[in-house]
């Protein structure tokens, strides 16, 4: 079958379709039950006003028989989609066997995945780097700041504004967000906050991208040389090749091999981050591929679990070397069978549709089509992307740049209306982000422009 034509097969062909305004009937009974029962230490459900009742590829049902183009992705996780048959298969399989174990102990199926894994890896760390399970994101990017720091015997780690990397006590002071880090009510010790080249809201002065980066660049140099800035004693720098949660900034093309020149220069770790980027969201299996960068330390989650969740540190194999003979970083849940699985399958689906390529080409497309849109409306101030990840800034004028924060919480909102869900970002919350699952139809995704650009004229009339 035809690849395109397999992927209609895999999503629901009535999205989109409102037959109630959301939230309907059963949505908010619901909701007012979870609001009744569960903290309300929630974003989500504050967002997205509905309640979900199934799921398939790019698109889902809510419970009252609502269809929805999903350009969400379960926060960049589907990238195989929702309900992907080839990875239920597996799933299902593994399930018939067990799905709890003492979670080190080997099986075909973690074998299968590790080797799966490996040969995805980039560059030298192809075939080459160890790989240590965890669970979530933040695990994955707590347990590779703990390796570097057993690794290099120096405590500081580098970390940028705007940066995700999750809000568990340790890694919360790598994240950028200042009140993420009273919430979790922790210190800011053993980090140095850097600027991220940000093209658009350049932090330093600079003429064009690629000063911007080279700007940052030669900030961090300066701090890493100069022996009289008080920084202490850096062994890691922690990144993401290209921001999420801090508003899908592409960085200068400069940038990235730029910092891995920096970092060998003072023998310091790279980490990089691809818990949003990998696994194919931006058209390569690792966003640090565009750039021609191999980190020391990678930092991998979301999609690589298919939905179940799992994460994973891969790291140059000479640093076991210098880990304690006894486990330092461990936990009861880390690889579980199913997520191995789903995880060896999601590689294998991506690899027999050649996704990576179609993500690069139609991608591209989108991006394209959101930059049309942007030249004709006065609140899209900038486009930028690689793959299925394209952020999308609203500003309440291109001239003055200003932020456009309640903008773009209401075109989420007109969108999901409408019936596509699209979500935000960025360090003002005025970032549109495209991460719908690489199966996304040609079909859903003109059909999704079409209803942004509506979204996008209407609320243009209104700003004036
Ligand atoms: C780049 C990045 N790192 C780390 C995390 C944290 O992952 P988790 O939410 O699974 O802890 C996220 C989550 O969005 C992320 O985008």
């Amino acid at each position: 079958m035809a690849i395109e034509e397999e992927l209609e097969g895999l999503s629901f062909p009535e999205a989109p379709k409102i037959v109630v305004k959301p939230p309907g009937p059963k949505s908010l009974e619901l909701l007012n039950a979870q609001r009744e029962l569960e903290t309300k230490s929630l974003i989500y459900p504050k967002a997205f006003r509905f309640a979900i009742d199934a799921a398939k590829g790019a698109t889902i049902r809510d419970v009252d028989g609502n269809y929805y183009i999903d350009w969400v992705a379960g926060i960049a996780v589907l990238n195989v989609g929702h309900n992907n048959p080839y990875v239920k298969q597996a799933v299902m399989e593994q399930l018939d066997r067990y799905w709890h174990w003492m979670s080190e102990i080997p099986s075909e199926a973690r074998i299968r995945f590790l080797r799966n894994l490996h040969s995805i890896l980039p560059g030298d760390l192809k075939g080459k780097a160890k790989v240590m399970t965890t669970v979530t994101g933040a695990d994955a990017c707590e347990a590779a700041v703990a390796l570097a720091r057993w690794v290099t015997k120096k405590p500081i780690i580098m970390a940028f504004e705007g940066a995700y990397h999750g809000v568990h006590q340790g890694i919360v002071m790598a994240t950028a967000k200042t009140e993420l880090q009273q919430y979790a009510g922790v210190p800011l010790v053993n980090v140095v906050r850097v600027p991220y080249p940000y093209p658009y809201r350049c932090p330093l002065p600079a003429k064009d991208a690629e000063d911007c980066g080279n700007a940052v660049l030669n900030y961090i140099d300066h701090l890493l040389s100069d022996p009289y800035t008080g920084i202490g004693e850096v062994g890691a720098i922690i990144v993401e090749p290209i921001q999420g949660e801090g508003g899908y900034i592409v960085p200068p093309r400069n940038f990235l091999r730029g910092l891995r020149e920096i970092a060998d220069k003072h023998g310091i770790l790279l980490i990089v981050d691809e818990v949003q980027t990998g696994v194919g969201r931006t058209g390569k299996w690792w966003a640090v591929e565009h750039f021609g960068v191999t980190p020391d330390i990678m930092c991998i989650s979301k999609a690589i679990g298919g939905g179940i969740p799992t994460s994973v540190v891969a790291y140059r194999a000479e640093y076991d070397e210098k880990l304690p003979d006894e486990a330092f970083h461990f936990g009861t849940y880390r690889a579980n069978p199913l997520a191995l699985a789903a995880g060896a399958a999601v590689i294998e689906y991506i690899q027999s549709r050649n996704l990576l390529d179609r993500t690069l080409q139609l991608g591209d497309y989108a991006r394209r089509a959101f930059e049309d849109v942007a030249e004709r409306y006065s609140i899209i101030g900038d486009v930028r992307g690689l793959g299925f990840m394209i952020g999308i800034e609203l500003v309440r004028s291109k001239d003055t740049k200003e932020p456009g924060a309640n903008l773009a919480s209401e075109v989420r909102r007109r969108m999901f209306e409408r019936g596509v869900l699209m979500h935000t970002c960025g360090h003002f919350g005025n970032v549109m982000r495209f991460m719908a699952p690489l199966v996304l139809t040609r079909r859903h995704l003109d059909e999704g422009i079409r209803i942004f650009e509506e979204v996008v004229r209407e609320l243009s009339r209104e700003v004036r």
